[in-house]
């Protein structure tokens, strides 16, 4: 079963980065990342510029890329506005985002779940009424900074709501790289039961490590096979303390290919396409160092 791996990196990884970073390399990281074999590239998000400055260059981003046949480029839609915004760019697939825990989602979007999926039934509506794919996200799906661990039950009752309303699959988040193999088996015994793993995506992000190991428990015991990643492992959300990076794509590559399942990603375009910010943070030395070790690796 080959592994299909939407790259996040642009969206989730540059959201969260302090220092400006020019549009420019945005275009370079993403055109790069294009031609790395990702399936999907989660190329901005159409929120408001005063929540997240970091991507108030959304349209710019998605007029100077050059898009390549085959791969979907896709975008954050928070409401109704920013899925016009999206549909003015020409993006292929719109993403609306909730979560499982009412802290986390108010934090991050100032409206409860129940508000936020009930903003999202015009988006979804005229989103496929325009012909394009919609994915919704839970976020804090395994363990929250607010709320602690999230019952398996939370979860599935959003991910109800939101195939109810009309998205053709969901993305289940650890936002703050918590979860460990058990908690992934006790949230997948329970989704399982109901949908198909076509439909469900994992999204791990890696505070603890424990994101490959995660990934693998998917698969393996599950047969999940799509998965979100950012080159370089860059990301996090900037509503929570403590988020860090997601799964590195580089590192799920590596496990897929040197375990015989076909990703089809080459992973020295995953890590060209990461290098590509490290000249754009100096004074950044965390990242630098990171991204560093990446080009390293990329070059073995
Ligand atoms: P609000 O302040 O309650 O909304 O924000 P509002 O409707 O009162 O709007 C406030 C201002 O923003 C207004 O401007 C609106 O026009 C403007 P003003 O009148 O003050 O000049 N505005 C917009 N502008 C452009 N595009 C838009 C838009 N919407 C409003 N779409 C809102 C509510 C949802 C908009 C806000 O909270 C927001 O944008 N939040 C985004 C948060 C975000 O992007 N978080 C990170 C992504 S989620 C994540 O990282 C998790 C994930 O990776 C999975 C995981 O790891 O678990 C996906
Ligand atoms: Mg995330």
């Amino acid at each position: 079963m080959k592994i299909r791996i939407t790259e996040v990196g642009p969206r989730d990884g540059l959201q969260n980065i302090r220092v400006p970073i020019p549009t420019e390399a945005k275009v370079r990281m993403v055109d790069i990342l294009s031609e790395s074999g990702v399936e999907e590239i989660e190329v901005s998000s159409f929120v408001s510029p005063k929540w997240v400055p970091q991507l108030a260059d959304a349209e710019e981003v998605f007029s100077r890329i050059r898009r390549k046949e085959g791969v979907v480029y896709s975008a954050l839609v928070p409401n109704m506005k920013g899925l016009e915004r999206a549909l003015s760019a020409g993006v292929d697939k719109v993403a609306v985002f909730t979560a499982a825990s009412e802290t986390f989602n108010v934090k991050n979007t100032n409206a409860t779940i129940e508000e936020s999926i009930r903003r999202f039934v015009p988006v979804v509506r005229e989103a496929k009424g325009s012909g394009l794919m919609v994915r919704g996200y839970v976020s804090t799906a395994f363990h929250c900074y607010f709320e602690g661990r999230i019952s398996p039950q939370k979860v599935l009752d959003v991910v109800n709501r939101l195939f109810d309303i009309g998205v053709d699959e969901v993305s289940l988040g650890d936002t703050i790289g918590r979860a460990v193999p058990e908690d992934v088996r006790r949230l997948l015994d329970v989704v399982l039961k109901h949908y198909p793993a076509e439909k469900v995506v994992l999204h791990f992000h890696d505070t603890y490590g424990t994101g490959i190991a995660n990934v693998w428990t998917a698969y393996s015991e599950f047969g999940i096979n799509r998965f979100d990643s950012s080159a370089g492992g860059l990301g996090g959300c900037p509503f929570v303390p403590g988020a860090s990076g997601n799964v590195a794509t580089e590192d799920v590559v590596f496990l897929f290919e040197q375990s015989g399942v076909e990703t089809g990603v080459n992973i020295h375009r995953v890590v060209e396409g990461a290098g590509v910010i490290v000249e754009y943070t100096d004074g950044c030395v965390r990242l630098q160092s990171h991204i560093s070790r990446v080009i390293e690796r990329g070059r073995l």
